[in-house]
């Protein structure tokens, strides 16, 4: 983190501390009409160039120290109609915070627009609070453990308010809970591969998510071997670091509302094995458990709300590596399903771990099943790097998770889900191939999963390949991985709660 925050919703303004800064936000078309009576009621006095800059300039968001008057720093963002999403809070103060962190602002006091000027964008007003809170905590993750020279956390106050009214306690804390889980989900897909292993993955769970509701088991090799869990024994064969299965079970007491099982694709390094990747794709593959990632800050997030509900996190933790011990192009993987894979590209590796976690989620008999795995370039290729793909048959959960998705601004988008594309996935010696054609990868990577699910259990495939990666497209997004789908998830299951 950035700054060590200390965030309030009240009525006392900071402006008056010393090295403070106020935060507003105007219309472009309105700025000439209520700047100048703005800085007049604030008593704020701009020299005449700065004054002049808050019209002339193109950027949006400008800073500048004033000349007479509290606060000592104007912040000012100008927003206009093109490109307006519920993002802009978000996106805004994430910028600030990050921008603050050259300047020796001790007190930042934010006031935002009143949720009547933004009402059709949002789902509530909490809502709209929540997209500005969110974005103060996104802006203010940064990691930098392993810079020698480390910047002195430096306190920042922040009072938050929209034309006086405050925002509640309960969300305060209730906020500042999920970014909390959110921060270690991002601290997971940041680690550099060496040091975060499956082992090291299992060892920061247990460690960071103690909860009296939470119980957490690591399968080991030997156990997946008992268990005849092939697929993920075979993916993980080369590494000098064995593969496990970590299995997290959150169960609060009281009567629950569902049974819902997150899978997530835990691959700790991925360089494509024997099917090597060339270095520029293998630079971003420590993030490769970004799925693993999104379950783990979900449930640590689930269970420090309290959320009624039943969750059963299931982890396939495997380094993808090369070794006279490597799996091969050409070889048959017997699953823990009984079902057979050839293995046409090792480098196609997320499925087949998945296949047989998926296995194991259904063995748990939940109401539904959620995957979340960083699985092919072809859909950052088809959606980008801001969305992530969404395969399920179960229109009532997808419409539940695209409202989610909006009100979250963690961008999901339905894709063709076409029975018949399994005509790519034949093989000749098995029951199933891990390699489609070149066309449509992230369509038969989402049928060849599907292979492996209990067809009475509602499904949901998430391809976080995009979004879970680091991105230019917001200011919380641009430097390091973003633990994408906590936030989204959290939203679905408070809905349900
Ligand atoms: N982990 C990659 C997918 C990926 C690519 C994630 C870019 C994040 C950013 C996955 O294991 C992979 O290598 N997929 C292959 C599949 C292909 C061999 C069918 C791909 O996308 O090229
Ligand atoms: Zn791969
Ligand atoms: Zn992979």
């Amino acid at each position: 983190m950035i700054f060590e925050l200390i965030l309030t919703s009240n009525k006392n303004r900071l402006i008056n501390k010393k090295n403070s800064a106020l935060v507003k936000f105007f219309h472009e078309k309105e700025l000439s009409k209520k700047f100048n009576l703005f800085l007049k009621q604030e008593k704020i006095e701009l020299n005449q160039n700065q004054a002049a800059n808050f019209f002339a300039k193109k950027e949006e968001l400008l800073f500048a120290f004033t000349h007479k008057g509290s606060p000592d720093l104007l912040i000012v963002k100008k927003h206009k109609d093109e490109n307006l999403t519920n993002d802009l809070l978000r996106n805004t103060l994430s910028a600030i915070i990050i921008r603050l962190k050259n300047e020796s602002i001790q007190n930042l006091e934010i006031d935002i627009p009143p949720y009547s000027d933004f009402k059709e964008l949002f789902s509530s007003e909490t809502n709209y609070f929540e997209s500005a809170l969110e974005g103060i905590y996104l802006g203010n993750y940064d990691f930098e453990i392993y810079k020698t020279e480390k910047s002195k956390k430096q306190k920042l106050n922040v009072n938050i308010m929209s034309e006086g009214k405050t925002i509640s306690s309960d969300q305060l804390l209730n906020c500042q809970n999920k970014m909390k889980a959110v921060s270690f989900a991002r601290d997971l897909v940041n680690e550099p591969a060496s040091t975060l292993t499956p082992q090291e993955l299992a060892r920061r769970v247990k460690l960071n998510l103690k909860h009296n509701s939470l119980r957490i088991k690591i399968l080991n090799k030997k156990e997946l071997q008992n268990r005849k869990m092939n697929a993920i024994l075979a993916v993980g064969a080369a590494s000098e670091n064995d593969p496990l299965l970590i299995e997290l079970h959150y169960k609060p007491s009281g009567k629950l509302k569902r049974k819902i099982a997150l899978v997530g694709k835990g691959v700790t390094y991925d360089s494509g094995g024997l099917s090597i990747k060339p270095t520029s794709s293998m630079l971003e593959m420590k993030g490769d458990m970004a799925g693993a990632a999104a379950v783990i800050g979900t449930i640590a997030a689930a269970a420090a709300l309290k959320l009624p509900i039943e969750i059963i996190g299931v982890i396939p933790a495997v380094e993808n590596m090369i070794s006279g011990k490597s799996y091969k192009p050409g070889d048959i993987v017997k699953t823990a399903s009984g079902k057979s894979i050839e293995v046409k590209d090792t480098d196609a590796e997320g499925r087949i771990i998945l296949a047989d976690a998926l296995e194991y989620a259904c063995k748990q008999k939940p109401d539904e099943i959620i995957d979340f795995a960083t699985l092919t370039g072809a859909c950052v290729v088809a959606l980008g790097e801001t969305t992530a793909a969404m395969f399920t048959k179960n229109d009532k959960l997808a419409q539940a998770l695209e409202d989610s998705s909006k009100s979250s601004f963690e961008r999901i988008w339905r894709m063709p889900f076409y029975s018949d594309y399994k005509e790519q996935l034949k093989s000749d010696m098995a029951d199933i191939s891990n390699l489609g054609t070149r066309w449509g990868g992230s369509i038969t990577a989402a049928i060849f999963l599907e292979h492996f699910v209990d067809k009475k259990i509602p499904y949901v495939h998430l391809d976080i390949a995009g979004p879970a990666l680091k991105h230019k497209f917001t200011s919380y997004t641009e430097k390091y991985d973003t633990g994408f789908g906590v936030r989204l998830m959290i939203d679905y299951l408070s809905n349900l709660a």
